[in-house]
């Protein structure tokens, strides 16, 4: 099979943000418990932190992490998770049917996000509760002191405030499984005033609208057009969330997952532009993909749905090559749309649906998703180049003819340029040519690879490194083109200066 494009310094995208390099974390499962947060781990630190988790979270590169939650958070009291640890009461979570100990919270997450030196992204309980208790939140966080919330952030021992800048109003408003769901018009007037209130306590935010949960729901784009008719003028994001999995045994769907990303991220800006228009707005709204991974919800066993405990195993997806082939396919997409989708969080960072696994008081390790995204947060960075990749194509059940070939291409700051690409080709290699006369004198320095003669490959405790990139012999630019063969079912990363 073949594949074609072009390489030229002069088309570009845009610049990506560091932003688009989330993740996520939330109390789900053993992400915070047993993931992030262990004291009697023999890697913890004396703040409970597992130095090994840590390590592994600057390998991976994310840039931001979002906070507490997901589903969890339309429920929660940020209050029961400050102060003295033993004052802290346990209490019921009702999304994920756990006992949240509230061990870890707010402050001790920020110390996480020194620790890993990520931004945080704190998102805002607006199921069961409001904008007074959001505008409280942001009071405690944000707030230098002199008043009762900044004061007993001082008593907890922080006194210097946390300066948060990034903010979600709620989480997947729109979604009947969520705590306080609300339809468009509760939620856009919600979203508006506590959008307001907010700037009014500390003007300088970043504040992010939830969009559609999935490009399926039923009111998938009249949610955003509503929503925005009320908030537009008062946040500067709209949230995306997706998640994809393989079904039915039909890979070729699953590999071309990108294509529902693609047609999400249209359609949302499509969404925005509209409103802007009528509007007479001048400003553009950005797109936060502030959920998106691989997960395979269809394999929950509803009997083996949580009973109120601790931390329990829940969502422990175990990835593999062709998971991680996917994930590399969505970096790509991202990437592409880097001029409207300005922040992106790979849902989760720990153990639920997530690149880093642990074992407790047992090892961490790098799940098959984790390259992709390291090798993405590395690359990902500079200018995006607008490449046309031509290809051969296949056809696919769920998402038409696609292409085989994925690409993006980014210019590095040192000039070097990158190219990111999937073969989604299950049985075969594919012989790419890209022209690169506009890049001048350049060679290839590196084309490494994630493949695996089983596409089912994973890594496990034992065998952590079992899939991991590897060099690829034979890339070579002359006479201005590029050659190189991107092996079957595979993940790349081409360099060239
Ligand atoms: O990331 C897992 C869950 O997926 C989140 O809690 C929720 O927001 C989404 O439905």
């Amino acid at each position: 099979a073949g594949a074609a494009l072009t390489i030229d310094p002069d088309f570009a995208v845009g610049e990506p943000n560091p932003r688009l390099f989330g993740s996520f974390v939330e109390h789900l499962g053993r992400c915070v418990h047993t993931g992030l947060h262990e004291p009697d781990h023999p890697a913890a630190r004396p703040d409970g932190l597992r130095q090994d988790v840590l390590d592994l979270v600057r390998e991976l590169g994310v840039t931001l992490v979002r906070y507490p939650g997901g589903n969890f958070v339309s429920g929660y009291r940020w209050e029961d998770g400050v102060g003295p640890v033993g004052d802290r009461p346990r209490r019921l979570d009702p999304a994920w049917r756990s006992v949240e100990t509230n061990e870890f919270g707010l402050n001790e997450f920020m110390r996480f996000t020194e620790a890993a030196g990520v931004e945080p992204m704190m998102a805002l309980n607006l199921g069961t509760r409001g904008p007074q208790e959001a505008r409280e939140l942001l009071e405690y966080c944000n707030h230098p002191g002199g008043t009762a919330w900044s004061d007993l952030r001082r008593a907890h021992g922080v006194p210097d405030p946390h300066g948060i800048r990034l903010w979600c109003l709620g989480n997947e408003m729109d979604g009947p499984w969520q705590m306080g769901h609300k339809t468009a018009e509760e939620y856009g007037r919600v979203a508006a005033e506590t959008a307001r209130l907010m700037r009014m306590t500390d003007p300088d935010l970043t504040l992010v609208a939830c969009g559609s949960s999935n490009s399926s729901m039923p009111t998938f784009g009249s949610w955003e057009a509503t929503v925005l008719e009320h908030a537009y003028e008062h946040v500067d994001h709209i949230s995306c969330h997706a998640y994809y999995e393989e079904s039915d045994g039909d890979v070729d769907s699953f590999l071309a997952s990108a294509q529902d990303m693609e047609h999400f991220i249209r359609s949302v800006v499509a969404t925005c532009d509209h409103v802007r228009a009528v509007r007479r707005s001048p400003k553009e709204l950005e797109l936060s993909f502030d959920e998106w991974n691989v997960w395979y919800r269809r394999l929950r066993d509803p009997e083996a749905e949580p009973r109120w405990e601790v931390a329990p195993r829940l969502l422990e997806d175990h990835y593999t090559v062709t998971d991680a082939v996917v994930v590399g396919s969505l970096l790509v997409t991202l990437l592409r749309h880097c001029d409207r989708v300005t922040v992106a969080c790979l849902a989760q960072l720990v153990n639920a649906i997530a690149p880093i696994r642990t074992e407790p008081g047992g090892p961490a390790w790098r799940q098959t998703t984790f390259h992709p995204f390291a090798d993405a947060a590395r690359w990902g960075r500079g200018r995006v180049l607008r490449v046309e990749p031509r290809s051969d194509r296949h056809a696919t059940a769920q998402h038409g003819e696609v292409d085989l070939l994925h690409c993006t291409a980014v210019q590095q700051e040192d000039d070097a340029v990158v190219l990111l690409a999937v073969n989604r080709a299950t049985d075969r290699p594919l012989d790419l040519v890209a022209d690169v006369r506009a890049l001048g004198e350049t060679r290839v320095v590196e084309h490494r690879a994630l493949a695996d003669a089983d596409r089912h490959a994973r890594n496990s405790a034992l065998h952590p490194d079992r899939v991991s990139p590897r060099a690829v012999p034979g890339a070579a630019v002359r006479d201005g083109a590029l050659t190189a063969q991107l092996p079957p079912l595979s993940w790349n990363v081409l360099r060239l200066h």
